[in-house]
Formats: structure tokens, C-alpha cells, sequence
């Protein structure tokens, strides 16, 4: 089996590089390798390794940022994967792409699943939602995995943020409005590791998009309460204060759901794969960052 890995020092494309290394031949690129935005090098690459698979993970996942840079995300979040999905057709290779809960408005009253309407409150949310469509537009096998709330001991993220803030304060205030659920990246690429085995044994597959996330579903504040026990059980530091707040106290460019819990039995039928426990995965790594 060949597989194409793009965004690969990104928070899940670094553990799906070291996972995959083991079970495929692999070529596992960075943006310095493989800019996805550049359509020749996207197809030069693709034509000449000649993968059954092209993994994306790469993206443009500063949030608010992307207010201010709407071209250059959606020149990453749109763009790249058209030229990646127009390269896995030309070559009958099967796309897996990562999308997120920020595709919906978060005003559902309930869990999302993949059959609900869209409606993206933020440029990053409309860009990553233009990237599915020009996947599903251009290319027949094609698993899209929206996720959300990703974390691990790499790159940019909330755990990681909340350890951070917790070295030099004694107080923190935290959203308490806003629900979702906390996704390990290492989880993550497990899944798309499974999805890719039962791919390779089996042709017959219901592409198309799948939720996966972490549960149970929390509020920031709930989640950073559970790092912050963990911290202190594991002698990582003192008590912190922590109030709740809502997100009109915490302002920020980017416009976020306050609901994106995620429904995720479609991937358990298709690919026999659950949700994810983030507990076990924040015990398991806050002593490693
Ligand atoms: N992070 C979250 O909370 C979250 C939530 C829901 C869904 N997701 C989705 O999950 C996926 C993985 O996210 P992540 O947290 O692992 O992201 P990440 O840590 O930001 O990694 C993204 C990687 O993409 C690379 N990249 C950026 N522009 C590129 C380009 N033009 N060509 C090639 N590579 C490029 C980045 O390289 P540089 O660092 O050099 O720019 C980085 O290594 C993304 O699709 C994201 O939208 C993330």
C-alpha cells in the first residue's frame, strides 16, 4: 500500500507519520515539502509516487486569524484540496481529508450529524466547508473526517495553552457557553488509520463525510476544570482559580459555534470506530508536555 501524507508536521499529520510507517510505503510531507496550494507540484507528486491513498492533513488552522487572512485560507482550505482531489481522481486513489465542527452555525439544539445543514460562522468554518465541496465535486473516493477541538503534545492547542497561562497565574477565566468535543490528535490518526485498513481489504465503501470527536462533550471551562485536576493529581502544579464566563465576556475576531458536539455513530457502522475518551488521553499526556 502507497500513501501520500500531506501536513505532516502538523498536530495529526506527526502522529499519522509515525503510525503509518509501519504498515505502508509512505511519503510523508511538509509544507516545505509539498506546498498543496502549488497544483503543478500537487500533480507532479501524485503522478510520480502513484499512491492508493492521499491523506491531508494539512491546513490553515489559525481561527482567527483567517479574519484578516480570508485569501490564504481559503487559497489552503479550498484550494489545496480541489488540486489534491483532481490528482487522487486522475489516478483512482482515495482521498482522506480532516474537516471541522466549525462547518455548522451551533445553533442546533442537540448533536450534529452529517445530513444536518451547514452554516459556517467564520471564514475558517466557510473556507474548511468550500474545501468538502470541492472534494466532493471533483473526486469519487473520498472520506471526509470532520473533528473538532484537537489536542496533543504538539503545535497549538487549548491543553497546552491552559498549562501555559496556569505557569504564571493564579486565576483564569474560561468560556462556559461554548460545547464541543476535545479530540486527541493521536486518536485521530488512529481512526484514519482503521478507515485506510478497512478501505485497502474492502472497495465496497459508503464515501463521503463522517463525524469523529472525543466525548463526553464539554464546555471549555468543564474541559480546562478536568486538566487542571489532572495537573494537580499528577503534581504538575498548585491550585488554579477558575470562573466560568460567557464567550460575550471573552471577545475574539472569529465568530465560534456554541454548539458543535459532533454525532458519531455514522463512522462506527461504516467503520466500526468510536468515539474517542479525551480523559484517558489528558491523563496519559500531561506529563509530556
Ligand atoms: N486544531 C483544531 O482544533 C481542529 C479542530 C477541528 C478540525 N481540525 C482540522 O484537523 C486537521 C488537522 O489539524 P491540526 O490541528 O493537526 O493542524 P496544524 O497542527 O495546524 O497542522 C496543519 C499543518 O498544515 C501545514 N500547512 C499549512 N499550510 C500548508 C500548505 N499550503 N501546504 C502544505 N502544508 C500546509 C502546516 O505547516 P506550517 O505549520 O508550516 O504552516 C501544519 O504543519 C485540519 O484539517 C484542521 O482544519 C483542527
Amino acid at each position: 500500500m502507497r500513501i501520500i501524507l500531506t501536513g505532516c508536521d502538523g498536530q495529526v499529520g506527526k502522529f499519522l507519520s509515525k503510525k503509518l510507517n509501519n504498515m505502508a510505503d509512505i511519503l510523508a510531507l511538509s509544507r516545505h515539502d509539498l506546498d498543496i496550494t502549488n497544483e503543478l507540484m500537487v500533480h507532479k507528486i501524485v503522478e510520480d509516487f502513484k499512491p492508493d491513498f492521499i491523506i491531508n492533513a494539512a491546513a490553515y488552522t489559525a481561527v482567527d486569524n483567517a479574519e484578516s487572512e480570508q485569501e490564504k485560507a481559503y487559497e489552503i482550505n479550498r484550494d489545496g484540496p480541489l488540486y489534491l482531489a483532481k490528482a487522487a481522481q486522475d489516478i483512482n486513489a482515495t482521498l482522506i481529508h480532516i474537516s471541522t465542527d466549525y462547518v455548522f452555525a451551533g445553533d442546533k439544539d442537540g448533536v450534529y450529524s452529517e445530513s444536518d445543514a451547514t452554516s459556517p460562522q467564520s471564514v475558517y468554518g466557510a473556507s474548511k466547508l468550500a474545501g468538502e465541496q470541492a472534494i466532493i465535486d471533483h473526486c469519487e473516493k473520498y472520506i471526509i473526517l470532520r473533528t473538532a477541538w484537537v489536542f496533543g503534545e504538539t503545535g497549538h492547542n487549548f491543553v497546552k495553552t491552559m498549562l501555559r497561562l496556569a505557569g504564571d497565574r493564579d486565576k483564569l477565566n474560561i468560556v462556559d457557553d461554548q460545547f464541543g468535543g476535545p479530540t486527541y490528535a493521536g486518536d485521530i490518526a488512529d481512526a484514519i488509520i482503521l478507515i485506510v485498513k478497512k478501505i485497502n481489504h474492502n472497495d465496497v465503501v459508503n464515501w463521503g463525510v463522517f463525524h469523529f470527536s472525543g466525548q463526553p462533550y464539554v464546555s471549555w471551562f468543564e474541559f480546562a476544570k478536568s486538566i487542571f485536576e489532572q495537573a494537580e493529581l499528577q503534581n504538575y502544579r498548585q491550585h488554579i482559580e477558575l470562573s466560568p464566563i460567557t464567550t460575550a465576556q471573552f471577545p475574539t475576531p472569529a465568530k465560534r459555534p456554541a454548539n458543535s458536539k459532533l454525532e458519531c455513530s455514522k463512522i462506527k457502522q461504516e467503520f466500526c470506530i468510536s468515539p474517542s475518551h479525551w480523559q484517558s488521553a489528558i491523563r496519559n499526556l500531561i506529563g509530556y508536555i
